[in-house]
């Protein structure tokens, strides 16, 4: 009965609402359409987003949703607005019509814009959506601006608004905590609303990130099934709502967090949304992720399609203990097993209070004499001399009360006027205020001093550990002050700008504590992210699962680090370690010369053996087979190459109990016509290979359909295969 009513009440909206096909707007790619009716003069309706339909399909099955394409607020106040604002005279409502349509189609991109006005007022906003037809991608966001006579203030102001049919919903995204982040979690979406949102203010993809997956249809599932996946290309605090009505149907909007946010538009200002980047598939959650990576490499990641070195880190290795002589030794061992760059981390700088550890000298970026008498070029000259490039970390954002910075420029921290500002790591950080254009110039020099003094240095490990605690701004006038959350993040914005434009080929990282700025947004800017400062191998493998989700292998930091574990305490075998960091852009986070000779010449194996698939790990397509979530004990995934000539697969035993049910591992994304020599590599560290199909040919369809079994036994062990076709 219910679903009669709700078919009628869609039909009577169809009728009553159904335009001409010359209404219709079709936004497409080479397997989806995204469908609005934009009537001139009539407010626009959201038709479809999945499959590529017809427009007479739409008509004559009347199947299209036809509800409200960007609900504002004041004149049907009763479904969730997307914009809300309040007019210079004080009126609180709108009425959006269509004004005008435009398309433009070029051969990778075709842009769609519906200006929308306000039937009264001179108030207007873009609808903005740019298909790229090969991704299946559409980028999706809103530009406002308005010829009243004063200023008008923008309450909501989402990017994007997606209604999906009643269905079996269900929300897959990424939660966690510093040293947990990016858990996958997967929940039904039955009634009333879920948010996942940010308050963070600079590092806000720690605790959730700003993705999600609706599988429309069916519980989550790896390779069937209609999904919608989406990430929101913004550093600053977000929000996204999946708002399930009293008719069934499922309400996704996403945009910037406008708590503590209101923006004061000037007129003729334009306010322009970041983008929710979004996808459809009909495969599954697999097939979502890998038109996000495919599409996040070729079309929005700095040098998306270079191969990455394999680095190794110092922190965990030594942490502040920076000292020339053991920089030297780290330097050459890394070296002796293969390492192509080395990377000094926290604890190089600072004279009048050296960096020794976390409560002093951020803002102090001159080289620690005591620790580095031969300063930067001193470790330079070893890094050439070891044939490794030389990277660095800073973390520009920051300054501690005890530094020269602070003693010099109190007010360039954010902090309200008549308060003490709060303080956040090591019980003395404190934010430097980025909309401010001098501070912005300084933390552009502190990057551009350290690359015109050192031309050599190849890596920048840009950090960021602290949240914006103070919400004031000495720079902003005190009517501004609500645009702190947004404004600080368009400074930022403009340093990097500024670098690259200058620098477009040094490697940065976006490192954050560790997954506090895994986000789209950094993308254009930051080659890679640092998933997490826990390195333990198997909590790893959740990880790097969630994260995997939505961003590719090769923006993904993965470090092999030393056993025990520093954060977890587990012991876990190097060869499981490798194959765990071997998923992502391989590096390592220890002492190398605390390796025993046995260790050093098993690591030397595993980096040898992950230059021989490096591009299948950073380039190639992801399968995830067997989740770890599943609670199976083992995990698996493998990486095949957009011609399914090649292919690397890896297993993993989790835990392993007495008698357990053997898994049989089913490989995805090979061809199924072609024949596959299966090859065990990384194998150097367990003498033999144990692989009894080692060098044999297998169909892709009998791997895929069938499967292998293989002898992981033990925790913590694994294997890794690597496939390739058998020319005839
Ligand atoms: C937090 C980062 O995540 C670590 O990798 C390390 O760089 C420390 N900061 C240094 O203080």
């Amino acid at each position: 009965m219910r679903y009669l009513c709700l078919l009628l009440i869609m039909l009577f909206t169809c009728c009553s609402l159904l335009a001409n096909s010359s209404d219709y707007v079709r936004i497409e790619t080479n397997n989806t359409v995204m469908i609005l009716n934009a009537q001139k003069g009539k407010i626009p309706l959201f038709v479809h987003y999945g499959n590529l339909v017809t427009a007479m399909d739409i008509d004559n099955s009347m199947t299209g949703l036809m509800t409200e394409a960007f609900p504002v607020f004041g004149m049907s106040a009763l479904n969730e607005p997307v914009l809300q604002v309040v007019h210079a005279d004080g009126n609180p409502s709108l009425k959006m019509v269509v004004e005008e349509v435009t398309q433009t189609v070029g051969n990778e991109v075709r842009l769609t814009q519906i200006l929308l006005k306000d039937e009264v007022y001179p108030f207007y906003t873009r609808l903005c959506f740019k298909a790229y037809p090969r991704y299946d991608v559409i980028e999706m966001w809103t530009e406002i601006f308005h010829k009243e006579k004063k200023t008008v203030a923008l309450q909501k102001y989402a990017s994007a608004y997606i209604p999906v049919d009643p269905g079996n919903h269900w929300l897959s995204h990424l939660q966690g905590y510093m040293m947990n982040e990016t858990n996958l979690v997967e929940e039904p979406l039955l009634s009333g609303s879920k948010m996942i949102h940010s308050r963070d203010g600079i590092r806000t993809s720690q605790c959730s990130n700003p993705s999600f997956m609706v599988s429309l249809d069916q519980k989550p599932s790896e390779t069937g099934g209609s999904v919608i996946a989406g990430s929101l290309a913004w550093s600053g605090n977000y929000k996204m709502l999946f708002n399930k009505s009293y008719t069934h149907q499922l309400n996704i909007s996403a945009g910037m967090n406008e708590e503590g946010a209101e923006y004061r538009l000037a007129p003729m200002e334009q306010f322009r949304t970041p983008q929710l980047v979004l996808t459809f598939s009909t495969r599954g959650k697999g097939g979502a992720s890998r038109n996000l990576h495919r599409w996040a490499r070729e079309n929005k990641l700095i040098k998306g399609t270079a191969l990455k070195d394999i680095l190794l880190n110092s922190w965990e290795g030594v942490y502040f203990n920076i000292k020339q002589g053991v920089m030297n030794e780290m330097m050459q061992e890394f070296s002796s097993i293969g390492g192509e760059m080395f990377v000094m981390d926290d604890g190089w700088f600072g004279n009048k209070y050296p960096r020794n550890n976390d409560k002093t000298s951020l803002g102090d970026w001159t080289v620690c004499r005591e620790k580095l008498p031969d300063g930067i070029e001193g470790l330079i000259d070893c890094a050439q001399q070891n044939n490794l490039r030389f990277g660095i970390w800073i973390e520009p954002e920051m300054t501690n009360l005890q530094s020269e910075l602070y003693e010099e420029k109190p007010h360039w921290v954010l902090h309200h006027p008549n308060r003490t500002p709060g303080v956040g790591r090591g019980g003395s950080q404190l934010v430097l205020d980025m909309t401010n254009p001098e501070v912005r110039d300084y933390v552009y020099d502190i990057v551009d001093r350290l690359l015109t003094d050192y031309p050599q240095i190849a890596y920048i490990k840009w950090d960021t550990n602290m949240s914006l605690q103070d919400y004031g701004s000495s720079y902003l006038p005190a009517n501004k002050q609500s645009h702190l959350y947004i404004e600080y993040h368009r400074g930022l914005t403009k340093v990097f700008e500024r670098i690259r434009s200058k620098y477009p080929d040094v490697i940065m990282q976006a490192c954050a504590g560790g997954g506090g700025r895994v986000n789209y947004a950094y993308m254009p800017y930051f080659n890679e992210f640092w998933t997490s400062d826990n390195t333990d191998a198997v909590q790893r493998l959740y990880t790097q699962w969630g994260f995997q989700c939505f961003y590719p292998a090769n923006t993904m930091a993965a470090h092999v680090s030393a056993s025990p574990n520093h954060q977890s305490g587990r012991i876990v075998p190097l060869k499981f370690r490798f194959d765990v960091a071997m998923t992502g852009r391989l590096g390592m986070e220890m002492d190398p010369g605390k390796l025993s000779k046995g260790e050093k010449e098993a690591a030397k194996a595993a980096i040898e053996a992950y230059k021989s698939v490096r591009e299948l790990v950073q380039l190639g397509d992801l399968y995830r087979l067997i989740s770890p979530y599943e609670n199976r004990r083992t995990a698996s995934l493998m990486y095949v190459d957009s011609l399914k000539n090649r292919a690397v697969f890896f297993a993993y035993q989790i835990d392993a109990f007495v008698q357990q049910a053997p898994v049989r591992y089913k490989m995805d994304g090979l061809d199924p016509l072609k024949k596959y020599r299966l090859t065990e590599i990384n194998k150097k560290l367990q003498g033999k290979s144990r692989f009894v199909q080692d060098g044999k040919a297998i169909s892709g369809r009998f791997l895929m359909t069938e499967g292998l079994y293989l002898p992981l036994k033990r925790e913590y062990d694994s294997m890794v295969i690597e496939i390739t076709e058998i020319k005839e």
